[in-house]
């Protein structure tokens, strides 16, 4: 089994090893998984490729690791327990050895329908086990997942099938989510007809059994393909370099990128951390609320707990369904040990009082995770003592899809703990602050761009289609270095804070969003003349989506309903606008560039001082700007 560090001595010598000699310490990690070739060099890099490689010449399948390794030692033990939207239903559960089988069921029907090694899949599925179970498939047989959150639109989800070139959807008829029945097969119908050419098979897994359209060239249904195969399939052999998944995330320009993660790295890193993250014992029950359509459920519910022989939760419904009590006591039910959710949840729950948390006895709780955004210190002190009881340290982990791995977090019961602070680096993690000036800020009580210095087994590898892109945004803004896009604090400890997003990025509600993709959408509408869109904070989401709108159109009301419209279709409703403003213009330096910085105080109520305003090329929109506040 993979390193678990016991106390905070050991942390500190293992820390000093792994940035000492980074190849060596990462060789042993990579010594507790079955390869099927050992590999020939540890790393090889130059973040000005960039090139990125981890055990080259090494030959494996994840999901041997995930599965086959496990059937001796804990065959009969539950992998996959999934509890349903519908607090009546049953809950679901694969052992290893059944979830071997389904995995193996599902990758023979992939081959069947034509898929091999390095052929594109992409998934729009709501939280089943099949999900997990296809992706494992597609890992098994080869094919490189892409998995897209099922609330994006069918504009989002054909523009990165088309990106990828994938050959297969698959997807559900319908999505149960709280008291909502959500149609999914047809927002993928929507999708093919907006030219997925590639596509030559949709398979659809029947879930909720409503009603669906049906194309006879395309669609297959799930059980027709997969209940009849062998629950036998051989694991393809993969190159430690070959691509495991593309995953789309938001940046400061343009349109989503296709983050790259390739096998043997991210196998070891995502092993390695959970482990260690979360301190799972064997016996534990660990849940993590996320959806698989983002890095943390891909990481934190399928992989990392798979390969490290976990049982892993799977929750397809909402937090506040039927009521405000329903994650406590799913808790409660299955006596959950590790819980890992993100700070919007916290909130939203704290909003709604604590006799929703203690109602239910969570003493089963070890420890209690939160990430994907700033936490801020009610919520963590909240977390702590309505949750955690003051018993279960906090876990407030950083990270990034582009990380593959939680970089930064606390150890539990190992480092201590500090509201809003993710603290310390994990083993093998080297980040650094940067001034603008591109030089490392040193010392402690200082603040910079955060960096990460020396590779790691899980980072992004390439941006799909286009490695240009991958060197512009991550290793160009300084010399060797990864730029993460975020701001921290290093305290007097040595402790560090994230404050966040410096560029174009805003996180709602822990989804990560480009202000220019919010904007582009709203811009589809044929009365927008143009837009500009920031972030400001609020309450419960974290960040609010703030719209300024110039118009051809007078009638405001009218003409913001429409606007949210057309970025539910353009994105999805996680895109929409939280306040849209009409504006007569928008604040531009001489050189005709949109005066954010301005328009981020005036959203946040913050309109005392706005700095000097006289360069601008319009001063006089200001003003209007200002009143017009909404
Ligand atoms: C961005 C990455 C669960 C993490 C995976 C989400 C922000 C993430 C934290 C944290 C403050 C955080 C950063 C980062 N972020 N974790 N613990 N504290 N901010 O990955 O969707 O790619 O988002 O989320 O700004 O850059 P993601």
């Amino acid at each position: 089994m993979i390193l678990q560090i016991q106390n905070l001595e050991e942390y500190q010598q293992v820390y000093q090893r792994s940035v000492a000699d980074p190849e060596a310490f990462w060789a042993e990690m990579a010594d507790s998984f079955v390869w099927k070739k050992k590999w020939d060099r540890v790393l090889d890099w130059d973040f000005r490729t960039p090139k990125v490689e981890w055990f080259s010449g090494g030959q494996l399948n994840i999901t041997e690791n995930c599965l086959d390794r496990h059937l001796e030692s804990r065959g009969d033990q539950v992998a996959i327990l999934w509890e349903p939207n519908d607090p009546e239903g049953e809950t679901v559960r694969y052992t290893y050895r059944e979830l071997h089988a389904a995995v193996c069921r599902a990758a023979n029907a992939l081959k069947a329908n034509g898929i091999g090694k390095g052929d594109r899949v992409c998934f729009y599925m709501p939280m089943v086990p099949e999900l997990a179970i296809a992706v494992l498939a597609c890992a098994r047989i080869g094919a490189i997942h892409s998995v897209v959150f099922a609330g994006f639109s069918a504009t989002a989800l054909a523009d990165r099938v088309k990106d990828a070139t994938c050959k297969m959807i698959i997807c559900s008829d319908y999505n149960s989510r709280g008291a909502k029945n959500i149609p999914v097969k047809k927002v993928v119908d929507e999708a093919m007809d907006m030219g997925c050419d590639s596509v030559t098979r949709v398979i659809v897994h029947r879930n909720t059994g409503g009603e669906v359209a049906w194309n006879d060239r395309v669609d297959r249904w799930w059980h027709e393909e997969v209940d009849g195969q062998s629950s036998d399939c051989p694991a393809e052999t993969m190159e430690a370099e070959d691509e495991l998944f593309i995953l789309y995330t938001s940046g400061s320009t343009g349109k989503p990128k296709g983050v790259v993660h390739t096998c043997g790295g991210y196998m070891v890193y995502t092993c390695f951390s959970f482990k260690n993250v979360f301190q799972y014992q064997d016996g534990d029950v660990y849940w993590c609320t996320a959806d698989i359509g983002w890095i943390t459920g891909h990481s934190y519910i399928v992989y990392g707990p798979l390969l490290a022989g976990a049982t892993t939760l799977m929750f397809e419904g909402v937090p506040t369904f039927p009521d405000a009590g329903r994650f406590w006591q799913i808790c409660e039910k299955h006596q959950v040990n590790q819980f890992y959710t993100a700070p919007t949840a916290i909130r939203a729950l704290m909003a709604r009082g604590d006799e929703w948390v203690e109602k239910y006895d969570l003493s089963s709780l070890k420890v209690i995770g939160s990430g994907g955004e700033p936490i801020n210190e009610e919520a963590w002190n909240w977390y702590n003592e309505k949750v955690g009881k003051g018993q279960a340290p906090i876990v407030d982990t950083w990270w990034q899809t582009e990380t593959g791995g939680i970089m930064i977090t606390p150890l539990p019961g190992i480092t201590d703990t500090k509201p809003c602070f993710a603290a310390y680096p994990m083993p093998g993690i080297q980040p650094v602050l940067m001034n603008a000036d591109g030089q490392e800020i040193e010392g402690n009580d200082v603040e910079g761009l955060l960096c990460i210095k020396f590779p790691w087994p899980s980072m992004i590898r390439t941006t799909w289609g286009d490695h240009d892109r991958c060197r512009n945004v991550y290793f160009s803004a300084f010399a060797d270095k990864y730029f993460t896009g975020d701001g921290a604090r290093r305290d007097a400890e040595g402790r560090l804070r994230i404050i966040g997003r410096v560029d174009d990025v805003i996180n709602v509600s822990g989804h990560r969003m480009g202000t220019a993709e919010v904007e582009n959408a709203i811009n589809q509408h044929g009365h927008v003349v143009e837009s500009a869109v920031v972030g400001y904070p609020h309450d419960i989401k974290g960040q609010g989506i703030y719209a300024y709108v110039i118009a051809d159109r007078t009638d405001a009301e009218p003409l913001r309903r429409e606007i949210l419209e057309v970025v539910t279709k353009e994105i999805g409703p996680i895109a929409k606008p939280d306040k849209i403003q009409i504006v007569p213009g928008l604040p531009k330096t001489r050189s005709g560039k949109i005066m954010r910085r301005i328009l981020r105080k005036i959203a946040s109520g913050d309109t005392g001082n706005l700095g000097d305003v006289s360069t601008l090329l319009n001063p006089e929109v200001v003003e209007a700007v200002k009143e017009g506040a909404v």
